[in-house]
């Protein structure tokens, strides 16, 4: 196993009606920001929740932010938060609204242009503003974690950044939020989570049983509850398992200690960033396509895959590989996830722009070896068609 250094403060609340408990979580003499999407947290209802929990506190309201949440969209938010001196940021959405709100966080009080927070990857940010989450949409694990992408669309440029500093000081996680979502999302946020334990697990063997056996029961839990989300959308036990296994996904405990990947993801976001793909339908492309690329250096893995979470146990080694390609490809396609460009209407010509892109933002050394070159990413995506 890898040296590593785990820290997670974010605290958990989980459950049926647990949106009240955020009269707990935010200190009461907070002047509030509530930050949320285009409108769905005020249809369903959990906008008023989250009034109601607030109670006599000060508070304001920032809505509109889109998924892929936009720089310039977010600078609105900074100047509010600025103008009228308020000092606790409250998500309630998904990943996007949340990403947007720890850029915000990081975003008020920096010293220099905000933007460069991402293009520095965070390195020179000493300090946020506290936030909490409320989860309407089980898929990213930002609510508890402390990672952020955010999009800047005049450049068409989509980059994430990382600081301990905006960690969520809590999350609310109630499964019954997120029974009015589109299957599309549901669909999104399965392959999203499945990714990203793919991120963390599907690299090169370091004897770290505890890790990789919490990957592979996170996998199989998406593979069964992922269509069951979809068949029965009110089904309360299906919700709360998706729930807590895409937060379980990216919260950092199963890539303590292991290599981890990313290729896919970065690939991904100049795929958003330049054909406004969905996230997790970037990533039902490229990874499979990565997969089948990569598999001399993720052999042993590739292999482990497949007899634990796959069940394959008949065939060569490369006829075993292939299989639980396949049936990962099948397993997105299931849930209505096209995994070919050519699906998305993007021809051809795309590679050179996303490999120009991927020049452009220095991602010329990916993957668990940092050899993933651009040779590599091209022929990566050659084979997304
Ligand atoms: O905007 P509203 O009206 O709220 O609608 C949203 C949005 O259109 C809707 N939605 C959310 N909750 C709902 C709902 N509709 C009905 N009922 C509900 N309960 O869903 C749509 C998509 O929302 P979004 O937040 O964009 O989706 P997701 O959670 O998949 O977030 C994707 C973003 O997260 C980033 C992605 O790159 C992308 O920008 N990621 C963040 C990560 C992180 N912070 O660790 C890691 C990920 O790999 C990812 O990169
Ligand atoms: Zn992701």
């Amino acid at each position: 196993m890898l040296n590593f250094d785990y820290y997670n403060p974010t605290r958990i609340v989980f459950g049926k009606d647990s949106i009240a408990h955020i009269d707990d979580l935010v200190p009461a003499d907070a002047r509030v920001l509530v930050l949320y999407g285009g409108g769905s947290a005020e249809r369903n209802g959990t906008l008023a929740e989250v009034a109601a929990a607030l109670g006599a506190r000060t508070v304001q309201r920032f809505g509109g932010i889109e998924p892929n949440p936009s720089y310039e969209t977010l600078m609105a938010a900074v100047e509010q938060v600025r103008r009228d001196k308020l000092d606790f940021l409250l998500a309630v959405g998904g990943g996007s609204v949340i990403d947007g709100t720890k850029f915000v966080a990081a975003a008020v009080n920096y010293p220099n242009e905000p933007w460069e927070i991402l293009e520095t990857r965070a390195k020179h940010l000493t300090q946020a503003l506290p936030m909490g989450c409320v989860l309407t949409l089980p898929a990213t694990g930002s609510e508890m974690n402390c990672f952020s992408v955010v999009t800047r669309k005049s450049l068409q440029a989509k980059l994430g950044f990382g600081s301990p500093l905006v960690f969520p000081r809590f999350s609310v996680l109630d499964p019954v939020k997120t029974f009015t979502l589109p299957p599309r999302q549901i669909a999104n946020g399965a392959v999203d989570a499945f990714v990203h334990v793919m991120e963390q697990y599907m690299t090169y063997p370091v004897n770290a049983p505890v890790q990789d056996r919490y990957a592979e029961s996170l996998l199989q839990t998406l593979v069964e509850v992922g269509p069951q989300a979809l068949a029965t959308p009110e089904d309360y036990d299906v919700r709360a398992n998706l729930m807590w296994a895409a937060t379980q996904a990216l919260n950092g405990l199963i890539g303590a200690g292991v290599p981890q990947d990313w290729a896919t993801h970065m690939i991904g976001h100049e795929i958003t960033a330049l054909y406004g793909l969905d996230h997790a339908q970037t990533l039902a492309v490229v990874l499979p396509s990565l997969l089948h690329l990569r598999r001399e250096a993720k052999r042993a893995k590739l292999l482990q895959f497949a007899a634990r979470v796959w069940d394959i146990h008949a065939g060569s080694e490369d006829e075993r590989i292939d299989a639980a390609i396949a049936r990962t490809r099948a397993f997105f396609e299931s849930l209505g996830v096209d995994t070919r460009l050519s699906a998305y209407g993007i021809g051809a010509d795309a590679v050179d722009r996303i490999v120009a892109q991927l020049e452009a933002h220095g991602m010329t050394a990916l993957g668990e070896h940092r050899d993933i070159d651009l040779a590599a990413s091209r022929r990566i995506l050659e084979a997304c068609f």
